[in-house]
């Protein structure tokens, strides 16, 4: 019955098409807020954690996450930042964290984060919405 393989085949095809038509919706969603903090906590303590605190003065490999959003980067006193970090003139505003931890050697080129990055949109949203909770009450 090669009418019935026909409609099978346009219909595995309407599928396929659909899904691809969103999965480049999701690639071009470049929206920074509306993260879920629980999700972002879950992701912080995974992938972060590995070298972050979430804790206020507690610096591992890199510096304290404690308060970052909004903060000047390399700003804080007790941690031996590079001189691209010292240099990148960065404000870690949610859109600016947001570009970086994508793609933290392309956005500063030799920063001493060894970390590749988070490619997802919506785990780095969910990441920047955790850190914003990490601040004086
Ligand atoms: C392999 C270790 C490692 C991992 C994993 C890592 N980082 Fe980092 N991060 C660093 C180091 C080291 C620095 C300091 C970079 C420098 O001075 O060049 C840094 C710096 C930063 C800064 C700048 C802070 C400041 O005070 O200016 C931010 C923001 C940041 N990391 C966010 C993140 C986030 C969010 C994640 C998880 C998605 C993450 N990092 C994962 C090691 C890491």
């Amino acid at each position: 019955m090669p009418e019935r393989w026909l409609r099978i085949g346009f219909s595995v095809g309407a599928l396929l098409f659909a899904d691809l038509a969103q999965g480049s919706a999701q690639t071009a969603d470049e929206t920074v807020t509306g993260g879920s903090a629980r999700d972002g906590r879950a992701i912080f303590l995974n992938i972060c954690h590995t070298c972050h605190s979430s804790q206020p003065g507690v610096n591992r490999i890199g510096p304290s996450l404690y308060g970052v959003v909004g903060r000047k980067a390399a700003s804080l006193p007790d941690y031996p930042y590079s001189d691209v970090m010292r240099n990148s003139g960065f404000v870690w505003t949610p859109q600016q964290i947001f570009t970086y931890i994508a793609n933290p050697q392309q956005v500063l080129p030799g920063v001493k984060m060894h970390y590749a990055g988070l490619t997802r949109a919506s785990d780095r949203r969910d990441v920047i919405a955790y850190l914003e909770t990490l601040h004086q009450p």
